[in-house]
Order: C-alpha cells, then sequence, then structure tokens
C-alpha cells in the first residue's frame, strides 16, 4: 500500500519536473495513431500492433463511448500485445485516447 502511494508520487513528481524532451511531446491524434500502429507500445517485443487486429482503428469504432475505454485498451496491451499496461496520466494512454475518440464520425478530433 505505501509502496504504491510512494511510486505514485516518485512518478508524478518526474512528470511535473518535465524535461524538454517531455514538455515537446503532448497528447495528440497523431502520437495516438502512430502507437496504435507501434509494435513496441508497452514495452512489448512482438511484432503485433494494435492495428494488426483493427486495421485503421476497424472493430473500434464505437470504443470511444465504451466507458472502459482505458480498461480495454490496456487489455489488449497486456493481452495481445504482451506489453505492461499504460498510466491513465500518460502522454501514451491519453493519445490513444484521442485516437479512439478520432474516430467518432461526428469527431471533429484530427480532421
Ligand atoms: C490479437 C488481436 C488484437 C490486438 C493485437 C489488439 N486487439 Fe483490441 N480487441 C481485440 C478483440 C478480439 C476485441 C474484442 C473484445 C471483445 O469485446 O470481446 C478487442 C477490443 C478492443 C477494444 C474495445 C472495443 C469497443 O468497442 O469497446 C478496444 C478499445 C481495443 N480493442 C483497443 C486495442 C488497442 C489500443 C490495441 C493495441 C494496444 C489492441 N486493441 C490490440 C483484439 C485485439
Amino acid at each position: 500500500m505505501m509502496k504504491s502511494v510512494k511510486t505514485a508520487m516518485l512518478v508524478a513528481a518526474m512528470v511535473g519536473m518535465g524535461t524538454a524532451a517531455q514538455a515537446a511531446q503532448t497528447p495528440s491524434v497523431e502520437l495516438g495513431k502512430k502507437l496504435f500502429n507501434d509494435p513496441t507500445l508497452g514495452g512489448a517485443t512482438g511484432t503485433k500492433t494494435c492495428a494488426s487486429c483493427h486495421p485503421n482503428g476497424k472493430g473500434v469504432e464505437n470504443a470511444w463511448q465504451n466507458p472502459k475505454l482505458v480498461q480495454q485498451i490496456n487489455t489488449c496491451i497486456a493481452g495481445a500485445l504482451r506489453g505492461k499496461p499504460l498510466p491513465l496520466e500518460s502522454v501514451e494512454m491519453k493519445s490513444l485516447i484521442l485516437y479512439h475518440q478520432s474516430l467518432n464520425p461526428s469527431s471533429s478530433l484530427g480532421k
């Protein structure tokens, strides 16, 4: 319990520090799309990407309205890619969420 609290605080402190490289990385649809096609997402070492099973977002077009979107993304990262789940607050997760939201036909994101 204490350990996870400490880890969370450490991560928060590291995020707060914000190096120049981190500052340049703001969540975006473009980054989400890139990660969706990245076999190293979540530290995965295989050849699969999200797009292997969801080419161009096929099958996840309606996921933007899934209340468990974050969990589902992490389930696929851990299960399908054999990677590590991403923290909710990470630029990667935020970007993947933006990408999924951009698949909503009535969204103006990324258009
Ligand atoms: C090996 C194939 C495979 C890979 C690779 C894969 N998925 Fe999935 N994904 C599935 C399947 C199958 C489902 C449907 C699960 C269900 O609902 O029964 C699914 C469901 C989802 C959903 C929920 C869709 C909805 O309508 O709510 C999301 C979001 C999702 N995947 C995102 C991702 C992301 C992000 C990645 C990359 C990290 C990924 N998937 C990689 C097979 C895969």
